[in-house]
């Protein structure tokens, strides 16, 4: 299992997409999920976005990790990750609008981060891979349809663990006293530590609508 998670500074995976499209039958007051195949062309737009504002959430995601540790220590980092006064990317003319930008896991540290249905199906999606030896999945596309309500995509993208991770998510007996009781403080539940370097742990999630459809152009007649 080791072998499949690369090195990589910014603890991406990068795989394939796994093709294939499914639906789960709701129950009638449940949001409608629908897999979208991420090669599909009618999510072309969708893809872009969430790629692209998943890279940077990664980014920064990481930065912050370095340098919120480096100028205040793990314990005291605690209190303030992970981007929680991160602001949501303006988008470009015509381009579709991020809304949410979540941190899901099956290891739950802050209970606001625990899954929902739609999480959890993806969450499931990348163990079950991981379980029968395959590569996970580089990203996942939901549809999610409510009752008189815009249709929320979703894009999500596993993240890893490296070195620098394992400071607050590390075995607990490798925790520094200071972390582990400011852990106990915080998270009294927290699920989120026994991890090694190179281990997946959780997703970057996007929610997204797709672009407003523009003003309307009046022509004036002569
Ligand atoms: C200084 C301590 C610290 C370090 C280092 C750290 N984290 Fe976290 N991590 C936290 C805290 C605190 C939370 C809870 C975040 C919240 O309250 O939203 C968390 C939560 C998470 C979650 C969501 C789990 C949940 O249920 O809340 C993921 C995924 C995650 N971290 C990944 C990472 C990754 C990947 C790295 C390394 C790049 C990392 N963390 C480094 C402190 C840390």
């Amino acid at each position: 299992m080791k072998a499949i998670f690369p090195s990589l500074a910014v603890a991406f995976f990068c795989f394939p997409g796994v093709p294939g499209l499914a639906t789960e039958t709701p129950a009638p007051t449940e949001p409608k999920i629908t897999w979208v195949d991420a090669t599909d062309p009618t999510v072309t737009d969708i893809r872009a976005a969430g790629e692209r504002n998943i890279e940077r959430v990664g980014r920064a995601l990481i930065s912050e990790v370095d340098q919120t540790v480096a100028a205040r220590g793990p314990a005291e980092a605690l209190a303030v990750l992970h981007l929680k006064n991160f602001p949501l990317p303006k988008p470009g003319p015509g381009q579709p609008r991020v809304t949410i930008i979540k941190f899901p896991s099956l290891r739950v540290r802050n209970p606001d981060n625990r899954p929902d249905a739609a999480d959890q199906a993806a969450l499931d999606r990348i163990q079950s891979e991981l379980d029968a030896g395959n590569a996970p999945p580089s990203l996942l596309i939901q549809r999610i349809e409510r009752p008189s309500a815009p249709v929320e995509w979703r894009v999500y993208r596993p993240i890893g663990t490296s070195n620098r991770c394992l400071a607050c998510h590390g075995d607990q007996d490798s925790l520094s006293p200071a972390v582990r009781a400011e852990l106990d403080r915080l998270y009294p539940h927290d699920q989120a530590t026994g991890y090694s370097a190179q281990q997946w742990c959780g997703v970057i999630r996007l929610s997204l609508v797709a672009a407003e459809p523009g003003p309307p152009v009046h022509i004036r007649k002569p």
